[in-house]
């Protein structure tokens, strides 16, 4: 069994990313900007922020964080977001979610650029994600996709199972392995044996929110394993992956934590600096 070590592939692909920007530096004598605009004082996204500012600056990103209050009117942040479309400097925005419930979400995600839109939210890359076009692709499901290379780099006609669909990460999951030429089956609350279907996967995507869901006898031996889910639970954090079951039957398989966490953040960096290459074409 493989324990896919997300930490370090992460800390691997920050390495790469370092020095491409360091690159770009010598070619346009500027570097990458990533801009995070946070609402609010959610514990969770705090720390969230937190992170991406030190990963950014970590790689020799510009990284600048604008906070609001929980109050703030929605049309300062849409007066922002304009002014940030228009900052040559800024080469991505990312707005943190979840926001207030007097601010529309998808008004807000409309209104970022889609060139700069580095959470590959707006439906502009979501449409180019799904007709197979360039395009920003939501940090998650990229960081699980490279993951699953890393283990197997030809995908042609593998079957997976997507346990979960989100706009988040089980739709844009579906269609980057479409794109690989998976059989993809999408699952969700509604399936009826999710058992069965997961008994047919070579690869397993579980981004549902249920702690343990997927048990050991629930995969096929040989099958990788992504799990996606951060529960908070009596026994501390699990995934939506049994792991000790689950661990003893797969082919390979990431914990939680130090599995698919530490890549989202190392691909925002990456959806930033492929931003500021695409703007400077
Ligand atoms: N909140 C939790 N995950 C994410 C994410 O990937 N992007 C944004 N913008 N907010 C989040």
């Amino acid at each position: 069994m493989i324990l896919i070590d997300g930490k370090k592939i992460a800390a691997e692909l920050r390495q790469e990313l370092k020095k491409e920007v360091s690159d770009l530096k010598v070619k346009f004598n500027k570097v990458p900007g990533l801009t995070v605009i946070l609402i609010g004082d959610l514990a969770p996204s705090q720390i969230y922020v937190k992170n991406k500012e030190k990963s950014a600056k970590e790689v020799g990103l510009k990284s600048d964080v604008i906070k609001y209050p929980d109050n703030v009117e929605e049309k300062v942040i849409l007066d922002k977001i304009q002014e940030l479309n228009l900052d040559k400097s800024v080469s991505g925005i990312l707005v943190q979610l979840p926001l207030p419930k007097h601010i529309d979400k998808q008004k807000v995600i409309e209104k970022i650029d889609p060139f700069k839109d580095v959470d590959g939210f707006h439906p502009v890359n979501v449409g180019n994600l799904s007709s197979g076009y360039e395009s920003s692709v939501p940090c998650t499901p990229l960081g699980c996709y490279l993951l699953i290379k890393k283990i197997e780099s030809n995908l042609n006609g593998k079957k997976a199972v997507i346990i979960g669909r989100s706009n988040l990460n089980g739709k844009p999951m579906t269609q980057l392995l479409l794109k690989e030429n998976c059989t993809v089956t999408v699952t969700h609350s509604r399936t009826k044996d999710l058992k069965a279907e997961c008994l047919k996967a070579d690869i397993i995507v579980a981004a549902v929110g249920i702690p343990e869901l997927v048990k050991g006898d629930w995969i096929k031996k040989d099958t990788i394993v992504i799990d996606v889910g951060i529960n908070k639970t009596d026994k501390g954090i699990v995934g939506d992956v049994a792991f000790d079951e689950v661990s003893k039957k797969a082919k390979a398989i990431t914990p939680v934590p130090g599995g698919v966490g530490p890549m989202t953040i190392a691909c925002l960096l990456k959806n930033t600096i492929d931003c500021f290459k695409r703007s400077q074409i």
